[in-house]
């Protein structure tokens, strides 16, 4: 006993630096590995031939993601909205409006309404728009506007406030909330967003009940397919405002809600283009991927993401029909950017790659750009498929700012306004990464 006493402080040590070594992905302390042929290439290999827009096995790829992983798409789901309630007429100084709509998915008691905030730029023509799609509340991402809350009152400050948001942004970055609207605005961009929540709670147990009840021909059954169908809801009602143009719409989300707006752009065919950061697993990673997180334990953690089906392949995913490069070459040719860190080993940015090499064939047949394949640490905003990789971790930083409005402009854009999102950017604050926004090198 006296022995034990003696050594507790010892023991205990010994005991948190085990704890904390066994956590390391998990908190950010391991780097991605870089190398990729020495790994596995992605299980089925593909035949780009196969993915012709409305060809047979593409609808029964799409079907065999449905049956297992994400559930239906709510095909058909009733969407209405209200009319647009004028937030701010001189956002930005006068740059342009802020406004907002709600729009509701579903019909009778159990619809579903959320709250759509745009930021128009004042322009003399319809210009191109990003939708975003968000983990807090609109309070938090338009801090300082007048636009509706949660609780449906009016925001007075953000949400995620005092030490809590402190932290928040220290760990996940300024803008994992926070959106640089005069950013996407110099970049030539309207910018909408909405909270995922307000559409199905991001809670396991209410989010299957509220989705049962949505009174859709077909319903959703999972949340990663519900806050996707939110995406198609929010396009539908921005396309046919005279403001955006209809041919360069994109959807912009970041881990759960880039695994969402992957499932968008392939169930959605009017998306222009795509931007999953950090989507991970059931998003750009490989599901057979053992490094990161893992789907099994994604799937264990929030079981409402996924659909019920996908318990009869847990235990042994070599069984699971799909794969993630599927998905990837599903979206195909719309351009697609993966954004990663080089921290975050949770969310296995290499096994990403590897979907994106695996998939790249089926843009390069459609006769798009396929991806870039000089390694992982090189970004070319005006390929089909762009990889981004920049140091840190699990968040939304300054430099990935950069990177999407590079790609968005590249591909939505025109090479005016392209040239000048890539010169704002700068390089990275690691020289690990080589190459700067918009290809040129990195001192
Ligand atoms: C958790 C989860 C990830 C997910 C992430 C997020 O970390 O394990 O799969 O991508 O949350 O949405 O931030």
């Amino acid at each position: 006993m006296i022995w034990f006493l003696k050594r507790f402080p010892l023991l205990l040590l010994i005991g948190l630096m085990a704890l904390i070594m066994s956590n390391c992905t998990m908190l950010g302390l391991n780097y991605a590995s870089l190398e990729t042929d020495n790994k596995p290439l992605p299980e089925p290999p593909l035949k780009a031939t196969s993915f012709a827009e409305n060809s047979a096995p593409r609808t029964a790829l799409k079907r065999a993601f449905e049956d297992t992983l994400y559930g239906p798409w709510p095909e058909g789901m009733p969407v209405s909205h209200g009319a647009w309630r004028v937030v701010d007429a001189d956002y930005l100084a006068g740059r342009g409006t802020l406004e907002e709509i709600e729009i509701t998915v579903g019909s009778g008691p159990g619809a579903r309404s959320f709250h759509l905030v745009t930021a128009f730029p004042k322009a003399a023509q319809a210009g191109p728009l990003v939708i975003s799609q968000t983990f807090s509340g609109n309070c938090d991402v338009f801090p300082g506007s007048l636009v509706t809350a949660s609780d449906g009152g009016i925001c007075d400050g953000p949400e995620m406030t005092g030490i809590v948001g402190f932290l928040a942004t220290r760990i996940f970055g300024t803008y994992i909330a926070q959106a640089p609207v005069s950013r996407y605005f110099d970049a030539g961009l309207a910018y909408a967003s909405f909270y995922a929540s307000e559409l199905v709670p991001d809670r396991n147990g209410e989010a299957q009940s509220v989705m049962a009840g949505m009174g859709g021909p077909v319903n959703p059954t999972s949340a990663l397919m519900a806050w996707a169908y939110g995406f198609s809801a929010a396009l539908e009602v921005l396309e046919a405002d005279p403001r955006i143009d209809a041919n360069r719409t994109a959807l912009m989300g970041h881990s759960r809600h880039g695994k969402s707006a992957l499932i968008a752009g392939v169930w959605d065919r009017r998306v222009d283009a795509l931007i999953a950061h950090q989507s991970g697993f059931a998003g750009a990673s490989l599901s057979r991927s053992e490094t990161g997180e893992g789907l099994v334990r994604m799937a264990k953690s929030y079981p409402h993401w996924l659909a019920p089906t996908v318990r009869l392949y847990l235990d042994d995913l070599s069984s699971l029909p799909v794969e993630q490069h599927e998905l990837l070459a599903l979206l195909g040719p719309t351009p697609v950017l993966l954004g990663n860190g080089r921290s975050d080993v949770w969310s296995d940015p290499n096994s990403s790659y590897r979907a994106a090499q695996a998939a790249s064939e089926v843009y390069e047949m459609a006769g798009a750009k396929g991806l870039t394949d000089t390694g992982m640490r090189s970004f070319d905003p005006d390929a089909g498929l762009a990889f981004w990789m920049r140091p840190g971790g699990h968040s939304v930083v300054s430099e990935d700012i950069d990177a999407f409005t590079a790609f968005l402009a590249a591909h939505l854009g025109q090479p005016a306004i392209r040239e000048s999102a890539v010169q704002t950017a700068d390089c990275p604050v690691s020289s690990s990464i080589i190459t700067k926004v918009g290809g040129a090198k990195c001192p």
